[in-house]
């Protein structure tokens, strides 16, 4: 079973948005969409999701899902956007309540931790339907507790696990993150068939090549710089710890994981009509 797959890629953030489906007509599902957001203005804008939208409208799909696999802190999502304009329900894994529960003390969170913001929490390895397609939640632990994989027929949406070959993997130093945990994530993932068909969340380019977005196993197993065949955890491990302690927070943290713990959904409006962010002082 071979889906059909667009992706979309954000510059801004790096982040590659999918549209899986059947085929012109079919079913699809939306992976990983991206309300853009300009962290100097406070401002959003819908460019990113209305590309997929148009997308979707042009080949005529029908949105079941619209898919997170984790909660992002680099981008915000478009989940209720394009839920509200060509419809889906959004999921997510059940993890996402231990992920709401460890930001709730850091943004005063009143709601709910129960991950009812959410259209569905897939428990781990979790069957379910696009259209004709049969799509599997794995869990794949490491960057965050929460993180899913989508595998949809011989393609696997990796979400923050892998990256390109030669750039390598996930950072692992966000709350309830373990670089042990997205080795064996990792292995997992490079244990199916040599030819699947593996689909990046995020690119970072070097120097001297384009944005790329997928990738065999196989060529994961032989080339990527951090979990190549022949690596040992204990390797990764340390590789992974040593460089993390190196990393900036992300620019938009702040703003994404207070928005994306509640399914993209922005915070109410004040008296005067204007929604507002929090900025935690010194919470990290
Ligand atoms: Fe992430």
């Amino acid at each position: 079973m071979k889906p059909e797959i667009q992706g979309f890629f954000d510059p801004a953030t790096s982040t590659i948005t999918y549209v899986v489906f059947e085929r012109d007509g079919g079913a699809c599902a939306v992976i990983d969409s991206v309300l853009d957001y300009d962290p100097k203005a406070g401002g959003t804008s819908t460019a990113s999701a209305d590309r997929v939208v148009d997308f979707i409208r042009q080949h005529g799909l029908k949105v079941e899902w619209l898919l997170e696999t984790h909660a992002h802190a680099d981008h915000l999502s478009a989940a209720p956007y394009l839920q509200e304009k060509i419809g889906g329900r959004i999921g997510i894994g059940s993890g996402i309540r231990t992920v709401q529960h460890a930001f709730s003390h850091v943004f005063a969170r009143k709601g709910q931790h129960d991950g009812s913001q959410f259209g569905r929490l897939f428990e781990a390895d979790e069957e379910f339907a696009i259209g004709a397609l049969t799509a599997r939640a794995l869990h794949v632990p490491g960057h965050t507790p929460a993180d899913m994989a989508y595998q949809i027929g011989d393609a696997v949406f990796v979400g923050d696990t892998l990256f390109m070959p030669d750039v390598g993997t996930a950072r692992c130093d966000f709350p309830g993150g373990s670089a042990s945990q997205l080795y064996q994530s990792i292995r997992r993932l490079l244990s199916l068939p040599a030819e699947t068909r593996l689909f990046m969340c995020h690119d970072y380019p070097p120097a001297g090549r384009g944005p790329a977005w997928e990738v065999t196993v196989a060529e994961q197993r032989s080339a990527n710089i951090h979990v190549r065949d022949g690596v040992t955890e204990a390797d990764f491990v340390a590789m992974r710890n040593a460089r993390d302690a190196t990393l900036a927070m992300p620019v938009l943290i702040l703003p994404a994981i207070q928005v994306n713990i509640s399914a993209g959904q922005l915070p109410e409006a004040e008296e005067n009509g204007v929604r507002y962010l929090k900025i935690p002082l010194n919470a990290f």
